[in-house]
């Protein structure tokens, strides 16, 4: 078989197919770069004396990791002076991140959470970058909030990078999903899946059953038949993983099918959910549906909520279709 890097892959999108501009290509052979660069500090773990906390906080109150700051100024340097960016936001900052006067601009917005699943960095357990490419609306301060402020469906490229037992970056511009594993030694990623298909049934759930106590009805019956397997109303027995970092949770389905769960509940009411809607569920919910699942609120599709705040929260479900569309209707019904 013809080995197909991520570079003559995405000069085919824009030459033969028409399908990206320049820019577009050249964003995401930056951002694969510096997803490269974190995979080798990720790697590296003790030896290079990156695990562990920062001892700072987030705009989010949380307590940010070395490898949440690594990854983040990573992303930023990478970013800046190739001329495709207007701007960039980041799960890890307050607000937007300007390009420095002295390099061009460009009129794309970056948008990512650096590092996913940071509970899991000091446990060996695979971590993530996920990131998110939206147009800067003309007109508007790239700069300010609300240049951002896009639904989930004027995203133009969307993808997230598991580092597990291997690095796989998976890529979405709008036709289909591909996934491309790194060549360690020769340092570049290669096509390893085209045009992933998510199967529309599934025996396989993903939640954080602690949180159960917590959840709202519609959720409560919809795990509840889950559990009662066979002799339940859905007549069958499920399984259940949860790895706690979205990106391996989602791989996982882009690989068997499934359906991911981070409900919003009562336990902070004043949260719509844990995760955020533009650095982890718009990106998720462009490549799940482009791989053919279903990705909703439990009330609404994901990528037509109408953001109000840059590091605003979301419930988020996910997965494989009829699965989602079941406990969507849920919390319709
Ligand atoms: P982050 O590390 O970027 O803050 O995101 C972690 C997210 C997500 O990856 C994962 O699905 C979820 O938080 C795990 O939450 P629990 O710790 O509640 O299981
Ligand atoms: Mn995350
Ligand atoms: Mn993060």
């Amino acid at each position: 078989m013809r080995s197909v890097s991520l570079s003559r892959f995405l000069i085919d999108e824009q030459w033969q197919k028409h399908a990206i501009p320049s820019d577009l290509r050249l964003l995401v052979e930056v951002v694969a770069r510096a997803i490269k660069a974190i995979s080798i500090n990720v790697g590296k773990g003790a030896l290079a004396g990156v695990l562990g906390d920062a001892g700072s906080g987030n705009v989010q109150g949380e307590a940010q990791k070395k490898l949440d700051v690594i990854a983040n100024e990573i992303l930023l340097e990478a970013n800046e002076w190739g001329g495709h960016l207007a701007a960039m936001a980041s799960e890890e900052m307050e607000g937007p991140h300007a390009i420095p006067h002295r390099f061009p601009k460009g009129e794309y917005l970056l948008l990512f959470d650096p590092l996913d699943g940071s509970s899991n960095i000091d446990v060996n357990v695979s971590v993530g970058t996920i990131f998110s490419v939206l147009r800067c609306p003309e007109g508007v301060d790239p700069t300010s909030e609300q240049a951002f402020l896009q639904p989930g469906t004027a995203q133009v490229c969307a993808g997230f990078a598991v580092f597990g037992p291997s690095t796989v970056l998976v890529l979405t511009m709008g036709q289909g999903v591909h996934a491309f594993t790194l060549d360690r030694e020769v340092g570049s990623f290669v096509l390893t899946r085209e045009d992933i298909r998510i199967p529309e049934d599934t025996k396989e759930f993903a939640i954080n059953m602690s949180n159960q106590r917590h959840w709202e009805s519609p959720v409560q019956r919809y795990i509840g038949e889950l559990l009662a397997g066979k002799s339940g109303p859905r007549g069958t027995d499920f399984n259940m993983r949860w790895v706690a970092s979205m990106v391996a949770d989602v791989y996982r389905i882009l690989t068997r099918g499934g359906i991911f769960m981070y409900p919003r509940d009562t336990k902070e009411p004043g949260k719509a959910g844990r995760l955020r809607l533009m650095y982890e569920a718009n990106p998720m919910a462009m490549i799940i549906e482009q791989a053919g699942g279903g990705a909703t609120t439990g009330r609404e599709r994901i990528l037509d909520v109408q953001p109000t705040a840059l590091h605003q929260r979301i419930a988020v479900y996910l997965g494989s279709k009829n699965e989602v569309d079941r406990v969507t209707g849920y919390h319709q019904g």
